[in-house]
């Protein structure tokens, strides 16, 4: 394999060199631009979607994928290189119209089950398998710090061991047999329902101060490795193919050594990743992210070339960059070395997965797609009720008998956006309806095909006379959210019920009426929720389930056996904060990470202070 690829890369001219390091949006250029321009890779943001047509099927996926790959496959070159698409298929297939939406991450994690996270990157290749796409950017190995951050829910666990084995678990999952045909037979590529991974964000993006997105990670060098480098040594010992870098920069201030931004980071992408640990496949850029090197511009960095980085993420600007890049080039800021490695690599992940050997569309109407819904449909509420979190349980209020009169809630049981959380649908998982998500079904409609006795509803429990039910089942929620726009940016407190106050008046309209209350906590981080534990008989943190909400209603009610149930397993991946504004101290945290009561290990919480900051929160808290 080796052999031809230098063959080709001899082949091949400048123009095309550039060509195929460069990645560019979909919605941005056309398959003959692609051709025209010997484009290497492809990739969809979130919220694009073929022809920007939002309901569009497995089908326009494909053959939109097809065009590409004929296009990319039709140039003069002498050897034709297949362009390769990628997708932050990051819950699933989470752009396809229809499909069903895993558990985020911080889910997952809550769960302590690796091979379930294997199961679910094995399903989620075959999706995106099925629309004609090869590479999946995931997954995420931050190992978060400050739940402050906008990606929280991206991230698995602060535990750097649990982001360890599900970082091995979710690639192995994801790219099939590739690394053990390649130690059988070099080159041998992957299953046709298998995709390549991305270990993402190198590195440090889930410790940044105050937690703020693209922010400044000021972690000393032990620390960046054994916390936030600990997902690579698992990704890497499974033979990722791919590592994105990180927005965040790193300034080793106990080393007094500032490196900067990371996609500017030639010690750590060079000579660490690609050197020391030996990864011999391809870095690409984060969208635009070569813009926030110091003296570069969002089509022109040389500095991140030389840096390491081998494909570039320029999503509308790519004409610009490769003309800028070729001057480089010829002008000697880029030496060409660097410049075949990166083409080197490119063709070497490309031939191991799969595309040299064929079109990387499969037959629609294999059987197994058909029915793959199904299997990720029960796969996904397996993994929504193994992620439930049990807070609190006053009087055995759960687990709740299946005949009861229950009123529900709460916005959050009725909107599958609230479910859903970022990156579902469009990037930032608003902007949605229940008719985007047709297959998906909310709490509320769980509750109701879970339970027999009367059920019913009210968005905020006012003019309800709450004695004529058993119990009463809240769920409260953050509105979906990606990336910066989910930051809680310092000073602002981590207080729940600021940010979201109809919360706190909805449980302030049905508790302390004699009538339980269970509340079900949708969100992407753990937050400040002493005032909402308070006025609940029952807490339990769902995080962000997706589309499978059966999988809440799993967990609360007695099932059919026997009045047997299905006991909590649930664990918290992160520490849970018992002040608006933690400190470093271990008097912040409410409960620890790996806390979660069981039916059998249960203990009881008590009435817990409740103490706003209105103000924000003062210097020196996290
Ligand atoms: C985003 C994210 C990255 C994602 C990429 C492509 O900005 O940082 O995780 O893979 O752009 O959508």
């Amino acid at each position: 394999m080796e052999q031809r690829i230098a063959a080709i890369v001899a082949g091949m001219t400048l123009e095309q060199k550039i060509g195929q390091m460069t990645q560019a949006e979909i919605s941005s250029i056309t398959p003959e631009q692609v051709r025209k321009h010997y484009i290497g890779s492809i990739l969809n943001g979130g919220g694009a979607w073929p022809n920007m047509v939002k309901h569009s099927t497995a089908a326009d996926w494909s053959a939109l994928s097809e065009k590409f790959y004929q296009a990319s496959i039709s140039t003069e070159m002498k050897t034709q290189i297949p362009v390769i698409w990628g997708t932050d298929a990051v819950h699933g297939h989470n752009n396809l119209f229809g499909t069903v939406l895993y558990p985020h991450n911080i889910a997952l994690g809550a769960a302590h089950d690796p091979v379930l996270v294997g199961k679910i990157a094995n399903h989620t290749a075959a999706a995106v398998r099925s629309t004609g796409i090869t590479w999946v950017f995931a997954p995420t190995l931050a190992v978060v710090q400050n739940p402050r951050w906008g990606r929280t829910y991206e991230s698995y666990s602060s535990d750097p061991q649990l982001v360890r084995a599900y970082a091995k678990a979710y690639v192995e999952g994801l790219q099939g047999n590739l690394m053990s045909a390649n130690k059988l037979r070099p080159g041998q590529p992957m299953g046709d329902h298998s995709a390549l991974a991305t270990a993402k964000h190198y590195i440090g993006d889930g410790g940044t101060f105050h937690g703020a997105d693209q922010g400044e990670n000021r972690a000393n060098q032990s620390d960046l490795i054994n916390i936030h480098g600990v997902g690579y040594f698992g990704a890497l010992e499974a033979g990722v193919q791919t590592v994105m870098i990180s927005y965040s920069s790193w300034n080793d201030v106990a080393a007094r050594k500032n490196y900067g931004k990371m996609h500017g980071n030639r010690e750590l992408i060079t000579n660490v990743l690609k050197g020391k640990l030996g990864f011999d496949g391809l870095v690409v850029s984060d969208w635009n992210a070569i813009e926030q090197v110091d003296g570069c511009a969002r089509a022109h960095c040389p500095q991140a070339i030389n840096a390491g980085i081998d494909l570039v993420m320029v999503p509308d600007d790519w004409e610009q960059f490769i003309s800028q890049t070729v001057k480089d080039v010829q002008a000697g800021i880029i030496p060409i070395s660097r410049i075949d490695d990166s083409v080197t690599r490119i063709l070497r992940v490309k031939m191991r997965s799969g595309l040299f050997a064929k079109s990387p569309i499969l037959p629609q109407a294999n059987p197994a797609a058909m029915n793959e819904l199904d299997y990720d449909r029960d796969l996904a509420r397996e993994a929504v009720r193994k992620s439930l979190v049990l807070l609190k349980n006053r009087k055995n209020t759960l687990p709740l008998k299946r005949d009861s009169n229950i009123l529900v809630v709460g916005i959050g049981a009725d909107q599958i956006d609230r479910q859903t959380g970022g990156w579902s649908m469009t990037w930032q998982g608003t902007e949605n309806t229940a008719a985007d998500f047709p297959n998906a079904t909310s709490i509320l409609n769980a509750i109701r095909q879970t339970a027999t006795g009367t059920v019913e509803y009210s968005a905020d429990g006012t003019g309800v006379d709450v004695s004529r039910f058993d119990v009463i089942i809240a769920v409260a929620s953050e509105a979906p959210y990606a990336e910066t726009k989910g930051d809680v940016p310092f000073p602002q407190s981590l207080q729940h019920s600021d940010r979201y106050p109809a919360d706190l008046a909805m449980l302030n309209r049905v508790s302390g009426k004699g009538v339980p209350v269970v509340t079900i906590l949708l969100s992407g981080r753990p937050t400040y929720v002493n005032d909402l534990i308070n006025r609940s008989e029952a807490f339990v943190a769902a995080w962000l389930p997706g589309t499978e909400g059966q999988g809440v209603t799993d967990g609360l009610f007695l099932n059919n056996q026997a009045n047997s149930s299905q006991d909590f397993q649930g664990r918290l991946p992160f520490d849970w904060p018992g002040a608006a504004c933690p400190t470093a101290s271990r008097s912040s945290i409410l409960f620890p990470r790996g806390y979660g009561l069981t039916y059998a290990r249960s203990r009881q919480v008590g009435r817990l202070p409740e103490k706003r900051a209105p103000d924000g929160c003062a210097i020196g808290a996290n």
